[in-house]
């Protein structure tokens, strides 16, 4: 394996997956290979991103499919068929079961909007990360790739980076400058991290 294939599941505007495209397209992710983009959302904006860059897509409904283990079922097809071997959860608004992170143990990662372990878990998505940390008052925030288990939130922290609240920010500004400052510069360096450690595993 020279570059390790990497899927990007994603459900909403998928800024995330347009900056690891950027990324890649500036020659900044030499491990990683973008092979495939999955949204169980069908109207996502990020299937656009997605079709733009000339990337495959599968759009997979769970409602259609009839549930959750069906979803991850079909879910498992499609990466296998696309002989994935790194996962990337870039805005995917649905919790995986414990059986599918286990499958892909340190094969997952996924993006969140703070300091893993605040404002995170549960509940914890979107703007409501982002008003959790300013109704606390904290002074630094930022944004957090962990790889996923069965946890919530709570699988092995690889990269951080912090942002400053300012005085004036609402949970709108905030999200904002915690995407261009934190979110779309750690997704692809946390890509080819984890790419590289993959490719050299498998030449050991
Ligand atoms: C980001 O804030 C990410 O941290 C969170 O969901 C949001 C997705 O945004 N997990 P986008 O779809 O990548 O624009």
């Amino acid at each position: 394996m020279r570059r390790a294939r990497v899927a990007v599941l994603v459900s909403g505007g998928g800024t995330n997956l347009q900056a690891l495209i950027d990324a890649a397209a500036r020659g900044e992710m030499p491990h990683a290979e973008l092979a495939l983009v999955v949204s169980n959302v069908k109207d996502a904006y990020a299937l656009t991103r997605a079709e733009k860059a000339g990337l495959p897509t599968v759009t997979l409904s769970k409602r259609a499919l009839g549930g959750q283990e069906a979803f991850e079922a079909a879910l498992t097809e499609a990466l296998e068929a696309a002989a994935i071997d790194l996962i990337v959860l870039a805005g995917f608004m649905t919790i995986l079961s414990g059986a599918f992170t286990a499958r892909y143990d340190h094969r997952i990662l996924n993006i969140h909007p703070s300091l893993i372990p605040s404002f995170c878990g549960e509940g914890f998505y979107g703007l409501r990360v982002h008003e959790a940390a300013l109704r606390k008052g904290v002074k630094v925030t930022g944004a957090t790739v962990h790889f996923v288990n069965e946890i919530p939130d709570g699988g092995e922290i690889i990269l951080q980076k912090a942002v400053n609240i300012r005085e004036n920010d609402t949970p709108e500004t905030l999200q904002k400058r915690v995407m261009r400052l934190a979110e779309w510069k750690l997704l692809p360096r946390a890509v080819e991290k984890i790419s590289t450690e993959l490719v050299m595993r498998n030449e050991e």
